[in-house]
């Protein structure tokens, strides 16, 4: 799983420019899977059909896009101006190796100011002269995303800045993988533009028209020096979420994933976020109505430079979809 979750890290991919990511995970799933498409949006579409007479449709959906800092101008010593596409926090932002989509990298920096620095402070030093280089070396809308930087923590952990979601991606091309013969039709869609309001999964769940929707994705943390909710740990097990900003669980469905968990032996935690949201919030309001849930990887500092997981809870979402597959 590591060596997969790696490659799957590694393509730039901020929201809206999310081929490079879809490129690697084509090839990784095309031959498991019936059929496999890329809407106009950009979202990869791989169904999996399934063998019972009428079978269910479940959409899984796991976000390619990335957050970054698109340029807005450049000033007259080179420095481009920037603003966030996606949740980008200021303490997050200081003094960050960045890479363009073309290979250039830069540093994000702030800008001395009494108080917070804001967005507007932000900018990025890329090494241009002056404006006139600066806007030779990328142009405006471009974006920069962290620099992929994926190393372990101790035995379990994997630090890397794409984690949100790629590491989720990675789950589910896992999961198509090993899951073999499926009762459901699955319909594992890798979405576009979710940190900018869950473009891609809109789209897909009206076109697909699933009975269930899935989300896979990370979830906050709880356990580091100051920071007690949600009351999540990493290392104790793939999540279930209960509710967070952008959907409320179907109970039914959350408590069919926990029986899942236990019946394969995994450990699992009950996750009640309060903040955030994920592509589970498009699906639920797609058409007359799909129960939803989102099975979360517990990841600490998301939306960072080093967004950390565990492998083990990794390994424990994996089994627990294929034991709900199966
Ligand atoms: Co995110
Ligand atoms: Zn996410």
């Amino acid at each position: 799983m590591f060596e997969l979750l790696k490659k799957v890290l590694a393509p730039i991919g901020p929201s809206g420019l999310e081929a490079p990511v879809a490129a690697v995970i084509r090839e990784e799933i095309e031959k498991y899977v019936d059929t496999v498409e890329v809407d106009a949006l950009g979202n990869l579409i791989a169904t999996k059909l399934g063998k019972a007479e009428n079978p269910r449709k479940v959409m899984l959906s796991a976000h390619m896009d990335h957050i970054g800092y698109i340029v807005i101008g450049a000033e007259k010593e080179g420095f481009l101006r920037v603003t966030n596409v996606g949740g980008i926090g200021m303490n997050a932002s200081l003094t960050r190796h960045v890479v363009f989509p073309n290979g250039v990298h830069g540093v994000v920096v702030a800008e001395p100011v009494s108080g917070q620095p804001q967005l507007k402070n932000l900018f990025i030093d890329i090494g241009a002269k002056d404006k006139e280089e600066a806007l030779k070396m990328v142009s405006l809308g471009d974006v920069a995303v962290y620099a992929n930087d994926c190393f372990r923590l101790g035995e379990h952990r994997v630090a890397a800045p794409a984690m949100d979601d790629r590491c989720a991606c990675a789950l589910l091309v896992k999961l198509l993988q090993t899951v073999g013969e499926t009762q459901d039709t699955i319909i594992a869609v890798f979405s576009v533009q979710e940190e900018v309001g869950c473009r891609g999964a809109k789209v897909a769940s009206f076109a697909k028209e699933p009975d269930v929707g899935i989300a896979l994705d990370v979830t906050g943390w709880g356990d580091t020096p100051g920071v007690h909710y949600p009351e999540i740990k990493l290392g104790e097990g793939i999540a279930v979420k209960v509710m967070d900003r952008g959907s409320i669980s179907n109970p039914e469905l959350r408590e069919a994933l926990m029986a899942a968990g236990e019946k394969a032996g995994v450990k699992t935690q009950r996750e009640v976020l309060p903040y955030g949201g994920t592509d589970a919030s498009a699906m639920q309001t797609s058409r007359g109505g799909i129960p939803v849930c989102t099975v979360s990887i517990p990841c600490r500092y998301v939306h960072s430079a080093c967004e950390v997981i565990d492998m083990r809870d990794m390994d424990a979402g994996l089994k627990l979809l294929q034991t709900y597959f199966n």
